[in-house]
């Protein structure tokens, strides 16, 4: 399956990017609550894929060659999102004459003169890739770094709700620290990430990935009514099962990539077409890694995994291969329609499935997106990081974690 030329090492092209990752975000998450401290910085620990990243570091070099809307200077990115994050550690104390615009940081100003006075703190130095000249702002670095945050708040509620007891071959925080933190933890990130995502100081961005935050609760509220299915449809709608298991993965899954790297490019100054083809690649590369989440959830095991498997219909959830299943053995409805709450369900289900054309036919479908994906990212200009983009798209259907 290797096409396009040799493997584009992304190590070299972001990995620098990437290795700051962790660290910017505990400088972002710093509480003077010593047990939320913890708390919320408790799954960056463990060493995360850190896909999302990644591919929002790809798409800012992918799109930095491509045509703009309007320019944007590495200088005007930084001075932008650089207020000194210790001043989020202060405790709000009310001071005489206080207009209760007091959020415990500096006002924009004070935080534009502190940069300029000090020069380019290293962290957010623009690094040029001398190979094609691609770059990334540091603005995308830290959308990089927000993105990880919304996405390691909506894991630690989705393990309370999913009752999860390993995470990442930890210990889950609900089952580290119990529900109520493990909810405030993941509470007290996205607040973080809103207030670094304000400090971007772009409407649009600001817009988009306010609306993934909503999409993850619609994805996640779709799911809790995942199994009400009458006839094929669904009882809520109109939509078949089948589109409406889609429209659940876009929202839980895909809108995350989608919106995250249309904000990359528009955080470049990227032209609207480049904008829609940055979204169209997250898209379906999003949809494309959320089937094949469902399919290893039948594959592998559990140790390969990190965390449990054969999990979503222990949770009464029937993804796509059981729902292709279905159409090959009718006799899944019931069990589907009943979230395989019935001694011998879950067993009866996982036979069915393994029997079936279900887990190929989701491979296929993923493999339509991916080729989706990679039909998109093609228009844009050469680049190494394009090349890389689409050699990720094309290891998607290969993951085993
Ligand atoms: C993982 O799914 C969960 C998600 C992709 C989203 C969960 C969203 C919420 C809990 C809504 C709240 C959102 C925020 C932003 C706080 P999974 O259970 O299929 O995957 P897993 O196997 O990794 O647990
Ligand atoms: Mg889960
Ligand atoms: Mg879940």
């Amino acid at each position: 399956e290797k096409k396009g030329g040799p493997v584009v090492n992304t190590q070299q092209l972001v990995g620098d990017d990437l290795k700051d990752l962790k660290n910017n975000i505990r400088n972002l998450l710093g509480s003077g609550h010593p047990m939320l401290d913890t708390v919320s910085k408790y799954y960056f620990q463990a060493d995360g894929k850190h896909i999302r990243p990644l591919i929002i570091l790809l798409v800012a070099q992918a799109t930095s060659l491509a045509p703009k809307k309007v320019h944007v200077s590495i200088k005007d990115s930084y001075e932008e999102i650089d207020t000194p994050i210790s001043e989020l550690n202060d405790f709000y104390i009310p001071t005489m004459g206080d207009n209760g615009n007091n959020t415990g940081s500096k006002s924009t100003s004070q935080a534009v003169a502190s940069s300029t006075s000090g020069g380019i703190n290293p962290i957010y130095a623009p690094r040029i890739n001398h190979a094609d000249q691609a770059f990334i702002l540091p603005s995308q670095r830290r959308l990089g770094e927000i993105v990880e945050m919304i996405h390691t708040a909506s894991l630690l509620h989705d393990d309370v709700i999913d009752g999860a007891d390993k995470r990442r071959n930890l210990l889950s925080a609900n089952e580290s620290f119990g529900n109520k933190m493990a909810v405030l933890g993941g509470d007290f990130l996205l607040a973080r990430a809103s207030i670094a995502l304000a400090r971007l100081r772009n409407h649009e961005v600001t817009e988009l990935i306010s609306t993934v935050i909503a999409n993850l609760v619609e994805g996640e509220f779709m799911q809790l009514r995942n199994g009400q299915v009458e006839n094929g449809r669904n009882r809520d709608g109109k939509m078949t099962t089948f589109e409406y298991y889609m429209e659940k993965t876009y929202m839980k899954t895909a809108s995350l990539i989608s919106k995250s790297c249309r904000s990359s490019a528009v955080l470049g100054g990227a032209s609207d077409e480049v904008s829609d083809i940055a979204y169209t690649y997250g898209k379906n590369i999003g949809l494309a890694f959320q089937l094949v989440d469902d399919m290893l959830d039948f594959t592998v095991s559990s140790a390969e995994f990190g965390k449990p498997v054969g999990a979503d219909l222990k949770l009464g959830l029937a993804t796509a291969p059981v729902l292709f299943a279905w159409e090959e053995y009718p006799e899944l409805g019931k069990l589907i329609k009943r979230n395989f709450d019935q001694q011998g369900d879950v067993e009866m289900a996982w036979d069915l499935v393994l029997k079936s054309q279900g887990l190929a036919q989701t491979r296929k479908l993923a493999q339509i997106h991916c080729q989706r994906a990679i039909a998109a990212i093609s228009q844009l200009p050469d680049s190494l990081a394009k090349t890389a983009l689409i050699q990720l798209t094309e290891k998607v259907l290969d993951r085993k974690k």
